[in-house]
């Protein structure tokens, strides 16, 4: 059965509930992310569009403001022959929320139209999982207060493997707002089921990653260390994941940190970095990568935009497909 694959399935609400063996294999008919990631890539490039999904409806409700999740799961419903039936950017404006409607009770007043899926961004940590309780339909989380970004996770790993060919052994530095970045913890706890890996934990000493996930990697066997400034792992690592200063959730990170030039990517760390290196960002990206980098073959952060196409729909048909 697929839920004992994938504990917590139907919903997406945290990256521990993916094991290493649904994310990358063996082949399982009902799931297995990248293999249906990498099918479902060749297709789009093809100008495939399928219809398995023909009459699903998904609902977005989004509290916060979002460019590639939401687009990208529109993308992937429509390119499965899908429909988006509700679709909200700032849910505490555009929905009842603004009358004082609880989550929950807009949750349960959603079901009642009957979509297949609901994905759900939220600015409270654990919005996903209360959405989950009173859900009739699966709920996606895509993005919940500072703790989880599951579907970023899983497009971050499958990026990491198309272009290195590879996850166990690689040495990673984690840039910027390690602390309130829900991308990069749950980024570590993908990491964290694969061998041999060495996360750099590159920030301020007031914006440091949390001793939750530390403590993970910890029991996981994962080696990381913490430095102040990328131009001493540059020459070290093979992938740099940088991160976008988190203003809006009570940012610790000083402007004067950003001044420094320790955490931002630029030609100068372009030139300590190995030649097969490969730079992430989950964007959007303000500041922290200097457009001079956008040109190397190591940039591949519009690269990885794209890869969100394709895991979203591999998810969506996984959650709403999983017998086809
Ligand atoms: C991230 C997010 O919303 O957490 N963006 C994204 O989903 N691509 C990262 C960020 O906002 O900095």
């Amino acid at each position: 059965m697929i839920s004992e694959r994938f504990p917590g399935f139907p919903h997406i609400l945290e990256a521990q509930q993916f094991s290493r063996e649904w994310i990358e294999g063996p082949f399982f008919r009902e799931a297995i992310l990248m293999d249906r990631a990498n099918t479902m890539q060749e297709r789009v490039e093809l100008k495939w569009v399928r219809t398995l999904l023909e009459h699903q409806t998904m609902v977005q409700l989004f509290y916060e403001e979002s460019t590639r999740t939401r687009a990208s799961f529109s993308a992937a419903m429509l390119r499965l022959g899908g429909q988006t039936m509700f679709s909200t950017e700032n849910a505490g404006l555009f929905s009842s929320a603004a009358k004082g409607e609880i989550l929950t009770d807009t949750i349960q007043v959603l079901c009642q139209y009957k979509p297949n899926v609901i994905v759900l961004r939220h600015h409270q940590d654990d919005a996903s999982k209360e959405a989950a309780k009173v859900s009739s339909v699966p709920i996606i989380n895509a993005g919940d207060g500072k703790q989880q970004h599951p579907t970023q996770a899983l497009l971050d790993i499958f990026t990491i493997q198309k272009e290195l060919g590879r996850i166990d052994n690689l040495r990673i530095a984690m840039v910027g707002d390690l602390e309130k970045s829900r991308v990069v913890r749950s980024l570590c706890y993908n990491l964290g089921k694969f061998e041999g890996v060495h996360i750099d934990f590159v920030s301020p000493t007031c914006a440091q990653m949390k001793p939750d996930i530390k403590a993970y990697l910890e029991r996981r066997g994962i080696v990381f260390s913490e430095s102040t400034s990328i131009l001493d792992v540059a020459p070290e690592i093979d992938v740099i994941y940088q991160t976008r200063v988190q203003k809006e959730r009570g940012s610790n990170f000083k402007s004067n940190d950003r001044k420094l030039g320790y955490f931002t990517v630029d030609g100068k760390v372009l030139e300590r970095m190995k030649k097969d290196a490969i730079i992430m960002h989950p964007l959007p990206r303000v500041d922290e990568i200097a457009p001079e980098v956008d040109a190397d073959p190591r940039a591949a952060y519009f690269r990885q935009v794209a890869n969100g196409l394709s895991v979203r729909m591999a998810l969506l048909r996984i959650i709403l497909a999983p017998k086809e």
